[in-house]
């Protein structure tokens, strides 16, 4: 039993079956994190390219770690240092790095659908890792690991995503792929930050913070994008924390414990205070953790289909 298809793209339309057979396997690969040699020869003779067009931290380290940990040969690619500053395009740097034989791509760029058109052009298998506004379907898979090792299951789990979801990919692979499993979406923002009509894909939408917390087993909480306040969305920084910020005080008032996730990079004290996203109930570290088990798992189950 394999994955339905020879790419990554996204989670909206994924199988449960593959969300299922991606979860299980990265929990394999999170036991070998865990040990003292923490390398598997599993994609020996198999080569992998980072081809990052966006800055990322987080995301481009993780598949790094994770290609790394499977003993892949591993290429990185960042647009600043490469032809595409002379105006190459992303196909003729695509089709240039695959002609010297390689075969898996990890792209992250800012144009969604990026992923998708790379697997028009070249033969190798590619990966998501966050395509504009559309999908980063890694994030919502390590951010569903975290949940269902925490919980036990999906199915039934409130889960509420907090911030921009106008702009997020992140808030979108989650809504899918928490739906697909079985778990109860909502969203919660400034009204001029959650997109319309978004109720059609089966989520509450809630404009008031202490409404959501009591009624909520886990708050996925999104990073401001700073330049979001001089693009008008909300009046400041101050004002956001204000109404959205995530504190220990609003989190205590809900009288029930929250489960706290965060993609990165946080914001201090804008969506999140310090010490809720250092608390006991705050999962951000093990969603690192977990990132690279879950990259493991979908490398090897690409990188060694028939
Ligand atoms: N969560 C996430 O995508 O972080 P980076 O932008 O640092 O990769």
């Amino acid at each position: 039993m394999g994955l339905s298809s020879r790419h990554l793209l996204g989670l909206q339309n994924l199988p449960k079956d593959d969300i299922q057979l991606i979860l299980d396997t990265a929990v394999s690969f999170k036991e070998i994190l865990n040990r003292p040699i923490k390398k598997v020869p599993t994609l020996q003779g198999k080569t992998i390219v980072n081809l990052f067009f966006e800055n990322s931290t987080r995301t481009r380290t993780s598949f790094e770690l994770a290609e790394r940990r499977l003993s892949a040969d591993v290429l990185n690619f960042a647009a600043a240092a490469s032809s595409v500053t002379k105006g190459e395009t992303l196909k003729d740097t695509a089709r240039n790095i695959e002609a010297m034989k390689i075969d898996m791509v990890v792209i992250r760029h800012n144009a969604a659908g990026s992923a998708h058109f790379l697997t028009h052009v070249v033969q190798a298998n590619v990966i998501n890792a966050g395509d504009g506004q559309h999908e980063h379907p890694t994030q919502g898979l390590l951010d569903m690991y975290s949940l269902r090792e925490k919980f036990g299951e999906l199915a039934g789990l409130r889960v509420c995503i907090i911030g921009d979801i106008l702009h997020s990919r992140v808030a979108r692979s989650n809504i899918y792929g928490l739906q697909t499993m079985g778990a109860e979406v909502s969203v919660c923002g400034p009204a001029t930050l959650i997109p319309k009509e978004i109720e059609k894909l089966g989520v509450k939408v809630y404009h008031h913070i202490d409404d959501v917390l009591p009624n909520i087993d886990a708050l996925n909480v999104l990073r401001i994008q700073l330049e979001r306040e001089a693009g008008g969305f909300f009046p400041s920084l101050r004002e956001y924390h204000r109404f959205f910020g995530v504190t220990e005080e609003r989190l205590k008032r809900a009288g029930k414990p929250v489960t706290i996730l965060h993609p990165g990079p946080i914001n201090r004290d804008v969506e999140l205070s310090a010490d809720v996203a250092d608390g006991p109930h705050s999962l951000i570290l093990e969603q690192v953790l977990n990132g690279v088990a879950i990259r493991m798992a979908v490398l090897y189950l690409l990188g060694t289909q028939q």
